[in-house]
């Protein structure tokens, strides 16, 4: 098995500097630099020498205090890197340094003409023994024109789904892929169309509905790896079904983070495949 290799970006500039979802209203300044920092230090050992991922790291610019949340930086698919075009203007400065990183570092790169926000809405989910699905969520952040876009340019298939509240407004907010075709979501998140969509796609015994309290302190943000899990919370339903699953489950504090809205999956970009 290969192994997995991520993109992360040092909390050096992180904070919460403006308000652009609901996580960070009345946040503003209230980060605790030093906690975020170990945190973040203690995230990046998990992945690297407990779970022996290979991480990359951006450097961080002043002024980009989002630019942490490397998810958000590209969607990756074999050696392409489709770089984001964030919504907020206050997140558009970050995709030329994401741009330069990628092109630096040996990506086919290119730079979207259509609104997305990179690994943060779309996710590929694998049944065992198949193609890979590209799950892409729009409603929020993500222009649905982007979906059309992103199929034709890497030539995968692509299920469209629509989130409907702000507090889930990316779709590694709610829906996480795990190995072996499992899959852990918070269907609320979601319009009843695609909820069925989903319902559709994934079979029930491979699926799991987060409580809302797991949902709401963002387990559903996972890092999924072979036979693991990495998170920043998991509640003991959560845990217990996971655990019964085969996976090894890794839970590692990442609540100053979670004041901007995000959490261990926003933190890292899988750069190897884009696939667990
Ligand atoms: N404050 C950031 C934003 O609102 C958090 C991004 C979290 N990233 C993610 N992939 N969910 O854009």
């Amino acid at each position: 098995m290969s192994t997995p290799r991520y993109l992360m970006c040092p909390p050096t500039f992180f904070g919460v500097d403006y308000v652009i979802n609901p996580w960070m209203e009345g946040q503003i300044g209230a980060v605790d630099r030093q906690r975020a920092q170990d945190q973040w230090e203690s995230l990046y050992q998990l992945l690297k020498d407990d779970l022996r991922a290979e991480i990359s790291l951006v450097a961080p610019r002043e002024g980009l205090p989002d630019m942490v949340f490397t998810a958000n930086a590209a969607v990756i698919d074999n050696g392409v890197a489709l770089v984001s075009n964030f919504w907020h203007p206050e997140r558009q400065g970050e995709t030329p340094f994401f741009a330069e990183w990628f092109q630096d570092n040996g990506f086919e790169t290119s730079l979207s003409p259509c609104v997305h926000e990179g690994a943060g809405d779309m996710l590929f989910w694998t049944a065992p023994d198949e193609e890979p699905v590209l799950v892409a969520a729009a409603g929020i952040r993500t222009d649905p024109s982007a979906h059309p876009y992103i199929c034709a340019t890497l030539n995968r298939r692509i299920v469209s789904v629509r989130l409907v509240t702000n507090a889930f407004y990316h779709l590694d907010t709610c829906f996480a892929p795990l190995a072996g075709g499992r899959m852990i979501w918070y269907p609320p998140a979601f319009d009843e169309a695609s909820q069925e969509t989903i319902r559709e796609l994934i079979p029930a015994a491979l699926r799991f509905e987060l409580p809302d309290e797991d949902a709401r302190q963002f387990a559903g943000n996972a890092v999924g790896l072979p036979g693991a899990v990495v998170m920043g919370y998991a509640g003991s339903k959560t845990r217990a079904w996971l655990e019964g699953e085969g996976f090894a489950v890794h839970v590692t504090p990442l609540d100053e983070f979670l004041k901007a809205g995000g959490s261990a999956k926003c933190l890292t970009l899988r750069l190897d495949s884009g696939l667990v």
